[in-house]
């Protein structure tokens, strides 16, 4: 994919995490035995070349674990938010976040920050409101919002030019028009100076122009792909082309 946006940064923009790094973990349980995490303890640099960077991967390869630890060693809150929430349901987020280095580009720091996990919105909406910040949220509570409904109101209103954002699985509330809709918006913010890593199984999500795409591989290394080769993408083109014949191998 090509475009004006979501590739190599503007001229003059450098980016604020250029890659992370697993210095000196422990090498058993959880998440330190997952696959992927073992492929970065490895002693290899995970690399963000680009102003987007876009995490595929199947249920269960680690795209959460990984962009919470991201978000953690950033200083986001692991249940979502910005810097500025501290608020813990529950306290589930694994030990990563403080075993990893953000190889950070120096003298560049984010303006604004926000970790958007779509499993825990719910209580991210709670805080906004408990916090009385909602006019930077578009000026109607999240939870007066539908799910899609708040998610491109974050967008739109809270992301800024020259932030950092780290969504996972953001397509989770939206329609096909809302992740066009977001796909524009990142463009957008990405010329203005910010960056992203995201977590997804959208095909839609995955065609952002000039992002790169890493995949987590089953048995745990994290590779490239280009964007006919991303799974999602490979396996829902596969389906549509012919649903009867998946269905039918299914039994259905
Ligand atoms: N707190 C935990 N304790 C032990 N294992 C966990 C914990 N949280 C997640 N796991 C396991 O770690 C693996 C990776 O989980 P993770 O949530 O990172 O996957 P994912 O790639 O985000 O999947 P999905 O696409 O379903 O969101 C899974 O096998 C999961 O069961
Ligand atoms: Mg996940």
């Amino acid at each position: 994919m090509a475009g004006r946006a979501g590739g190599r940064p503007p001229a003059g923009l450098t980016l604020f995490i250029r890659a992370i790094r697993l210095d000196g973990a422990p090498r058993a349980g959880y998440p330190f035995d997952l696959p992927a995490v073992r492929a970065l303890a490895d002693g290899r640099e995970l690399r963000f070349p680009t102003a987007v960077t876009l995490l595929s991967g199947d249920n269960g390869s680690g795209k959460s674990t990984l962009i919470e630890a991201v978000a953690v060693a950033a200083g986001l809150n692991p249940e979502g938010g910005s810097e500025s929430f501290r608020f813990a349901t529950r306290s589930s987020e694994s030990s990563l976040g403080e075993h990893l280095t953000l190889v950070r580009t120096p003298g560049r720091n984010p303006r604004s920050g926000f970790f958007l996990r779509a499993e825990s919105y719910y209580n991210v909406a709670t805080e906004i409101e408990r916090l009385g910040v909602t006019g930077s949220y578009g000026g109607v509570s999240p939870h007066q919002r539908s799910h899609g409904e708040s998610f491109l109101d974050l967008a739109a209103h809270r992301f800024r030019p020259g932030g950092l954002y780290l969504l996972d699985e953001p397509e989770a509330a939206l329609s096909v028009n809302g992740c066009l809709a977001l796909l524009l918006r990142i463009a957008d913010l990405v010329e203005a100076g910010s960056q992203f890593l995201i977590a997804t199984h959208s095909p839609i999500l995955l065609a952002s122009p000039g992002a790169t795409i890493l995949e987590i591989t089953p048995e745990g290394p994290i590779r490239e792909v280009p964007y006919d080769q991303a799974e999602p993408v490979a396996l829902t083109r596969a389906f549509l082309a012919d649903p009867g014949r998946f269905l039918r191998h299914l039994s259905l």
